[in-house]
C-alpha cells in the first residue's frame, strides 16, 4: 500500500479531528484556542488517513494531535504525517506523549527532561495542565527521515 499523503488545514472545530481525537484518547481541551494550525491527512486515492498539529512557541513548535485512523495504523502513515508537518518548520519541535514514545524515536525525537524546555513549550495548555506529569517530553534531535 502507498504511504504518499496530501496534507490539508483544518480548523481546530473540525467535527472529524474532534472524533479522531478522542478516539485515540488524545486531548481536546485546548484544540480550538487561538495559534494552533491542525491538518488532515488525505491518501492518494482520496482517503481520511489521519490528523496532526503545530502549536508555534516562541520559534520552537509543539507537534501535537498525530493520529492516524485505526484502519489506517501499521503502513508508514503516521511517519509521512510527521515528516510532512515538519517539512517547512524551523526551530526546535517538542511533544509530549503518553503511549506512543517508540513511533517517535523512531523518526529522530529523544526523551528530554522538563527543565530542560523552553518556557514558552513549557507553558502551553499541554505540557502546563492537559497531559498527565508521567507524559514523555521528546525534542526532535535531528531531521525526521
Ligand atoms: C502513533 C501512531 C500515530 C503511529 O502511526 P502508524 O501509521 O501506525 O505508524 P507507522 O506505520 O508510520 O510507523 C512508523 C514507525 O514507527 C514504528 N511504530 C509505530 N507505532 C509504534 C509503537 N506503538 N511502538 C513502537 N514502534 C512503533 C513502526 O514500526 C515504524 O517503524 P519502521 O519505520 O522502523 O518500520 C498511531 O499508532 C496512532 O494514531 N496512535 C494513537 C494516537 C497517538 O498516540 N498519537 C501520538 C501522540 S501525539
Amino acid at each position: 500500500m502507498s504511504n504518499v499523503i496530501t496534507l490539508r488545514e483544518v480548523a481546530g472545530g473540525d467535527a472529524c479531528l474532534h472524533e479522531a481525537l478522542r478516539a485515540a484518547d488524545l486531548p481536546t481541551d485546548d484544540i480550538e484556542d487561538d495559534g494552533r494550525a491542525f491538518f488532515e491527512a488525505v491518501s492518494g486515492d482520496g482517503q481520511m488517513i489521519g490528523y496532526a498539529g503545530l502549536e508555534p512557541c516562541a520559534g520552537d513548535y509543539l507537534l501535537r494531535s498525530v493520529v492516524v485512523l485505526q484502519a489506517h495504523r501499521c503502513h508508514g502513515f503516521g511517519r509521512s504525517i510527521v515528516e510532512a508537518t515538519l517539512r517547512d518548520v524551523e526551530g526546535d519541535v517538542f511533544l509530549a506523549t503518553t503511549s506512543a514514545a517508540p513511533f517517535f524515536s523512531t523518526m529522530g525525537f529523544a526523551e528530554v527532561r522538563r527543565a530542560e524546555l523552553p518556557a514558552a513549550v513549557l507553558a502551553t495548555r499541554q505540557l502546563s495542565s492537559i497531559c498527565p506529569a508521567s507524559a514523555t517530553i521528546m525534542k526532535l534531535t535531528r531531521p525526521p527521515t
